[in-house]
């Protein structure tokens, strides 16, 4: 791929538009967790949770996928710290996008029923935790790869 990053000349353009990606839609989701937490608008808060939820599917499906499928090393040395921490990224990720997914479509068909949404409170702040723990493991991997430190 060719190297012609924003601020980083040794990563792809994707990769950092890809983070810049990842820490806007971080925001939504903490924009989201304030409008339900400090002006109790949980439609609107559901609704925030949806467009973050689309557009890390999105960002997993166009830029994660086909740079864990090129990551070299993966398979032959799978026990190699930059492995290791592609591969817990990869993780969580998915852990994030089941859950995420899960929320904003039981709610979405049945969205009367805000008193099923109360009950899911807790998976709610789990996801919130695993989602900033793969934004870490995310910043990680593009300096490990990037950075070179
Ligand atoms: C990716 C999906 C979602 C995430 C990450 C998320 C995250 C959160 C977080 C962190 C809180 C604050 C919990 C606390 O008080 O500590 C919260 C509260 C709440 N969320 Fe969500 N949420 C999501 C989807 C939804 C959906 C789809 C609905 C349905 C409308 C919803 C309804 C609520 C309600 C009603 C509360 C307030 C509960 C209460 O304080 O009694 N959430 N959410």
């Amino acid at each position: 791929m060719r190297k012609m990053g924003l601020f980083n000349p040794n990563a792809p353009l994707t990769a950092d538009l890809n983070l810049l990606f990842q820490i806007f839609i971080f925001i939504l989701l903490v924009g989201g967790i304030a409008i339900a937490k400090l002006r109790r608008k949980f439609s609107q808060h559901g609704a925030m949770m949806g467009v973050a939820a689309t557009f890390n599917t999105v960002s997993i499906l166009i830029v994660m996928i086909p740079s864990l499928l090129g990551f070299r090393g993966l398979l032959s040395n799978p026990l190699s710290n930059p492995a290791l921490v592609v591969i817990s990224h990869a993780i969580v990720g998915i852990l994030v996008e089941i859950l995420g997914i899960w929320l904003v479509v039981t709610w979405a068909v049945n969205r009367r029923n805000l008193k099923a949404c109360v009950r899911r409170k807790s998976a709610m702040r789990t996801t919130v935790v695993l989602w900033g723990i793969e934004l870490l493991l995310g910043l990680y991997t593009y300096i490990m790869l990037y950075l070179a430190i």
